[in-house]
Parts: C-alpha cells; structure tokens; sequence
C-alpha cells in the first residue's frame, strides 16, 4: 500500500514548525518534548511521519537510537539542517529513512513506535490500517507513545469551540496536505481496544489556563 500523496509535507516543510508552535502556543512542541523523560537508553525507537523531528532529535539526545521514516523529502531535508546544527554528539545516530511508513519492515520490532500528530493524517479507516502497521512494528511489552489533539469535551460549549478550533487546521491540512477529513480521535481508547495499557498520559493547555486541547500518552503493548 502506498500513500504517495502524503508527501505534499514538503511544500510547508520550513514553516510546519513555526506554524505548529503559532498555532498551539507551544503546547504541540510541549506535548512532544514531555515524552522523552519515558525513554530509556540505547531503545530502539520508531518515529513514524516525524516531520522536521524536534522530538525526534530529543531522543537521539537523550541516548535512543533513533530511526526516523518520513514521506516527505522535504521534511527529512530539515531534520538533516536540524541534526547537522546540533552542538553535541548523540550516542547513535539518526537513521533516516526516506519512505511510506507503511512499507516499512524491519528485521527487529521497536522497543518505542512514536507516532505524535501523524494518525491524524488519515481519514478514520486508513488510520486504523496505519495504526495496525505501526502495532506490527513494535515489540510485546514496548511502548507507544502518541502525542496529538485531545478527544472532545463533555461540555457543550467548551467541544463547540474545541471543534471550530480543531477544524481550522483539518481544513488547512486538507488543502495545503491533502490530510483525510475526520473527527478529534479518541487514541486512549483506540489503544485499550487494541490491548494497551496506558501507563502515562498528560494534557497540555493553551496558555496558562487555557483549555487542555492537546493530550500526550505513553501505552504499553500486552
Ligand atoms: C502532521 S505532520 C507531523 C509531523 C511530526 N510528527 C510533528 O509532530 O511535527 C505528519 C507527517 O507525516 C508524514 N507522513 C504522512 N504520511 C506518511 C507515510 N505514509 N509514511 C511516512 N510519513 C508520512 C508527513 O510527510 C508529515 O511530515
């Protein structure tokens, strides 16, 4: 299965990192920078669709051995200015794979499979087919951690301005990216549906005190 169209990234590569911190105040960086505390030394961690790869780059600092598999040239061309302008020296380096994910075997599964603000790409089904991939991918006892918008309020009018807010950019995604059209995703659920546990998870406001519109978790695989 290929997902070639995906690649339309690279036309707001340079900017996809400004435009992410204006839009989210900071708490998308945020929600991704929170999850390398999680990471143990010399994993073998798995970031799918990892863009210019901030969180990436974290890890590999942080001492995993990191293998980065992004659709778009692009993006992977910012990750290598990102990596290039790093001033110490990661313990393993990066490995870059210029690839649909979903065409991605490894010999060994991961220890990690990161899949922050990626499953959101796709349309309901094919996020599901792209969620079941990325399971395959990951070892028994491994986690997964996903960073992404958070499920939707009870309340009425805190969900309507949640929705106006999260379908701003589905909308802009969907033009500039071609992104599949779909509602907020509940991943905690999807998760435990597929045999996860949650071990972590954290939400991430806009502001001080503004909403928590962005969730982070960390799930282990039964
Ligand atoms: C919304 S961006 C998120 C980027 C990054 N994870 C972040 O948090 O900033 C989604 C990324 O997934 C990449 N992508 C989309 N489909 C892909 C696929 N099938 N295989 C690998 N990467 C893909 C896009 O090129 C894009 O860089």
């Amino acid at each position: 299965m290929t997902l070639a169209s995906s690649n339309r990234f690279s036309f707001v590569a340079p900017i996809y990192d400004f435009l992410a911190r204006a839009y989210s105040f900071g708490m998308i960086a945020e929600s991704k920078r929170w999850q390398v505390q999680y990471l143990k030394e010399g994993e073998r961690v798995l970031y799918a669709g990892a863009g210019a790869a901030e969180d990436a780059v974290l890890a590999a600092k942080a001492g995993a051995r990191v293998t980065i598999v992004e659709l778009s040239g692009g993006m992977l061309a910012q990750t290598k200015k990102r990596i290039k302008a790093l001033k110490v020296e990661c313990a393993h380096p990066i490995v870059l794979i210029h690839a649909d994910v979903m065409c991605h075997t490894p010999e060994h599964p991961y220890d990690v499979v990161v899949a922050n603000y990626f499953l959101n790409v796709f349309e309901p089904r094919l996020m599901q087919t792209v969620f079941s991939h990325l399971n395959t991918l990951l070892r028994v006892e491994g986690k997964f951690f996903i960073a992404d918008f958070a499920p939707m309020k009870a309340n009425k009018w805190a969900a309507m301005c949640q929705k106006l807010y999260f379908y701003t950019a589905v909308t802009v995604f969907r033009v500039v990216a071609g992104n599949g059209w779909h509602p907020l995703y509940d991943y905690s659920g999807m998760l435990v549906n597929n045999g996860f546990r949650i071990d972590q998870k954290k939400d991430f406001r806009l502001g001080v005190c503004g909403p928590a519109w962005y969730r982070s978790i960390i799930a282990s695989k039964h």
